[in-house]
């Protein structure tokens, strides 16, 4: 497989299935250092296995990704984790944990032999929990947030992790639009100012296309179209790869492609 330099992430002919099902089929892709790349598609297009894969959770069953040129089966878990963080779809917290506890776990591969959190640690912690907004529910349960708390809790875990790679599989879902938001403008304050690169599914076409550098589309299993947004987001696109019939815009903020559906 031909290696690009300077790729955070690259998946070469890519497959896995769960018995007759093909969630991914012979996918390749290359993820450059310090973007934003969004997968979208409808629901079982295969986006959430993908970002498995790509973590290292699921083994594919043919194909190979490389981590920073390394293929993923050679690297141990703990050293996965210390080059990417991922929020999975569904994450669940075990009962009665409070958020200090869960956003803590991000620490955890981190840790050096005495597993002891030091200052640093206390530090990302606490930068994590303070760009998501969730200083204040340190001490609360995971159980007793709300969807949107919940979930920026899970976001803060993730960055406490303080790796470079981010992969992030639906993060603005059970969000207020507020929050969504929120979330949207940190991840960009996070490629263009602290050097990470970000891969994540998202839901809302116009909220990818404007703070994607790239969108995949995905529907069964494959990639329909891969390029920035004022490629990907046509009138064609949408009714190939979502069934909607719409029109696109130039949205009057930034000038990225906003699709209205007729
Ligand atoms: N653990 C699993 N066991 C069986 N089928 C699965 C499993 N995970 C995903 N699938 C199937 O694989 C396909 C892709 O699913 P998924 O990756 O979750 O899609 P998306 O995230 O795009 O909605 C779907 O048909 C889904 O039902
Ligand atoms: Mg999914």
């Amino acid at each position: 497989m031909t290696s690009y330099p300077g790729a955070a992430l690259e998946a070469q002919a890519l497959t896995k299935q769960f018995g007759t099902v093909h969630a991914v089929s012979d996918l390749s892709f290359v993820v450059p250092r310090g973007t934003v790349t969004g997968f979208l598609g409808p629901n079982g297009s295969g986006k959430s296995t993908l970002l498995m894969a790509l973590a290292r959770v699921l083994a594919p069953l043919h194909g190979q990704i490389r981590l920073d040129g390394t293929p993923l089966r050679d690297r141990s878990s703990i050293e996965t984790a210390r080059r990417l963080a991922i929020l999975p779809q569904t994450a669940i917290a075990p009962q009665g944990l409070r958020v200090r506890e869960l956003v803590e776990q991000g620490r955890y591969p981190r840790l050096g032999a005495l597993s002891m959190l030091r200052r640093h640690d206390d530090e990302a912690m606490h930068t994590a929990m303070s760009s998501t907004g969730i200083l204040h529910l340190a001490d609360r349960t995971v159980d007793s947030l709300s969807g949107g708390e919940r979930q920026r809790t899970w976001i803060a875990m993730a960055l406490a992790q303080e790796t470079e790679i981010l992969l992030l599989d639906e993060p603005t879902t059970y969000l207020d639009v507020r929050h969504q938001i929120d979330v949207m403008e940190l991840v960009a304050d996070l490629v263009a100012n602290r050097g990470k690169t970000v891969v994540m599914v998202l839901h809302d076409l116009n909220q990818a296309a404007r703070y994607c550098d790239r969108i995949v589309a995905m529907r069964d299993g494959v990639i329909v179209a891969d390029g920035h947004p004022r490629d990907i987001v046509t009138p064609t696109l949408l009714e190939d790869v979502f069934e909607i019939r719409a029109r696109v815009v130039a949205d009057p903020v930034v000038g990225r492609p906003m699709f209205i559906a007729e």
